[in-house]
């Protein structure tokens, strides 16, 4: 029984530029692909789901900024948000023949100064044993430190990789891949290589309070440095989820060697 671990970016199902704007074809289109994955696949393989938070999350958490001062009202308007994005995205792949079941990080998870210290997998793994697809997003979540911090799930993702031992790891945005200063898709980041390449790589053309796509190579980078590959690929090209979880070598590949 392998584990795969699929985190769909903000930037392709939902409108990053607008507020609370879901992209309901392309979530149907994303749940449609995952879906004939699950049916095919459902003896050997087992699904856990991430989704970022786009315009459900960054413009909320960019008012009530919860770096500065801990507010129950933000913590409560950011969660009502993305949760309702998860539920879209729960629905639209029950919609389809996924057994989805949503997963809100802030009543699952715990924080220290931002990092995932306390989370209890018993209960992810007798989802995934009685052949339920988890569904994770990027949330508010409360932080021994600071009350509470905005959790990516660009972080959320590399964490489950190895508490659940997941196998094939993606991140589904809308671009090709990491890109070079050429315009070219990098093929393979490895740590090392990653110090020079980071000048070229930058946060989001949108609102994104969790560094863009160089927060998210960091996350995947430092992933890499316990063994764990991964892949950073263009979601909101039709047949590429499809072709991420069959395996395929897509985009760029992120690994230690
Ligand atoms: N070198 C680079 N290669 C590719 N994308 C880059 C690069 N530098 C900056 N970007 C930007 O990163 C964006 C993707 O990151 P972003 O965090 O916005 O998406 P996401 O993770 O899919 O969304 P969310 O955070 O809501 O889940 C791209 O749309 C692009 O504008
Ligand atoms: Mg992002």
């Amino acid at each position: 029984m392998s584990l795969v671990i699929l985190k769909i970016g903000g930037s392709v199902i939902t409108k990053k530029d607008s507020v609370s704007r879901p992209r309901k074809d392309e979530i149907d289109r994303i749940s449609k692909e995952i879906a004939s994955y699950v049916t095919e696949n459902e003896v050997t393989d087992k699904l856990v789901l991430v989704h970022g938070a786009g315009s459900f999350g960054h413009p909320q958490a960019m008012r009530y900024n919860l770096n500065e001062k801990f507010d129950t009202k933000g913590v409560y308007e950011i969660h009502k948000s993305v949760k309702e994005l998860n539920s879209i995205v729960v629905d639209s792949l029950n919609d389809a023949g996924v057994n989805a079941l949503p997963v809100h990080p802030l009543s699952s998870l715990l924080l220290e100064n931002g990092n995932i210290v306390d989370s209890s997998p018993e209960k992810f793994n007798l989802m995934l044993e009685r052949g339920a697809v988890p569904v994770f997003h990027g949330d508010v979540v409360m932080d021994r430190i600071k009350g509470a911090a905005i959790l990516s799930g660009d972080r959320i993702t590399p964490y489950l990789s190895v508490m659940l031992g997941a196998s094939r790891i993606g991140a589904g945005s809308n671009v090709d891949g990491v890109i070079d200063d050429t315009g070219s898709v990098i093929k393979k980041i490895s740590p090392p290589g990653f110090v020079d390449m980071k000048k070229h790589i930058s946060g989001s053309s949108s609102t994104d309070v969790t560094g863009g796509m160089l927060g998210k190579v960091s996350e995947f980078v430092e992933l890499s440095r316990v063994g764990v590959s991964s892949r950073i690929f263009n979601a909101s090209k039709k047949g590429m989820v499809t072709k991420f979880l069959y395996g395929e070598d897509v985009g760029t590949l992120i690994a230690d060697k």
